[in-house]
C-alpha cells in the first residue's frame, strides 16, 4: 500500500468550470497536493498515456478528447490514496457513480468523466513520472 495517487482534471471539468470546486473537495478531503499543474496534452502524448487501451473501440476517442483542451495534473498524498481516491472519484460511468462522488458531481459521460485516478500504486508511480519531473514533485 503506498500514499500517492495521481490525478488529471479531465477537459470537459475544465471546459465546465468545475476545476475549482473539484479541487477543493480533494483537498477537503485529506489528500496533500505534491505536484501539481496545468497543461494540453498533443494527441501523440494523451495516446502514450493512455497506451494501455490501444486495443479498446473507444481508444481514438478518448485520445481526441483528453488532447482536446487543457487539463490539471496533480500528484496527491494521503493514507492508501489509490483505493481512497477511487472511491472518491466514483465509477467510470456517471451514470453507475455513487451519489457524492466527483464523477456523480461533474462528469457528463462515461467518456467524458471529468477526472483520473490512477488504478495502481504501481501505475500512479507510472503517470506521475510521466507528467512530472522530479524537480516538480514536493
Ligand atoms: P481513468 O483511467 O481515466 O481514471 O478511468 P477508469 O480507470 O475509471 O476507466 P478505464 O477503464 O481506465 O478507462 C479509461 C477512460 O477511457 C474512457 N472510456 N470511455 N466510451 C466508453 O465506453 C469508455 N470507456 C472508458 C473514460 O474516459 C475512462 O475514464
Ligand atoms: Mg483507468
Amino acid at each position: 500500500m503506498s500514499n500517492r495517487t495521481f490525478t488529471m482534471i479531465k477537459p470537459d471539468a475544465m471546459k465546465n468550470g468545475h476545476a475549482g470546486a473539484i479541487l477543493d473537495r480533494i483537498i477537503k478531503e485529506g489528500y496533500k497536493i505534491k505536484a501539481l499543474k496545468m497543461l494540453k496534452l498533443s494527441a501523440e502524448k494523451a495516446g502514450e498515456f493512455y497506451a494501455v487501451h490501444k486495443e479498446r473501440p473507444f481508444y481514438g476517442e478518448l485520445v481526441d478528447f483528453m488532447s482536446s483542451g487543457p487539463i490539471i495534473a496533480a500528484i496527491l498524498e494521503k493514507e492508501n490514496a489509490v483505493a481512497a481516491f477511487r472511491e472518491l472519484i466514483g465509477a467510470t460511468n456517471p451514470a453507475q457513480a455513487a451519489e457524492g462522488t466527483i464523477r456523480k458531481l461533474f462528469a457528463t459521460s462515461v467518456g467524458e468523466n471529468a477526472i483520473h485516478g490512477s488504478d495502481s500504486d504501481e501505475n500512479a508511480l507510472i503517470e506521475g513520472s510521466f507528467m512530472f519531473s522530479g524537480l516538480e514533485q514536493c
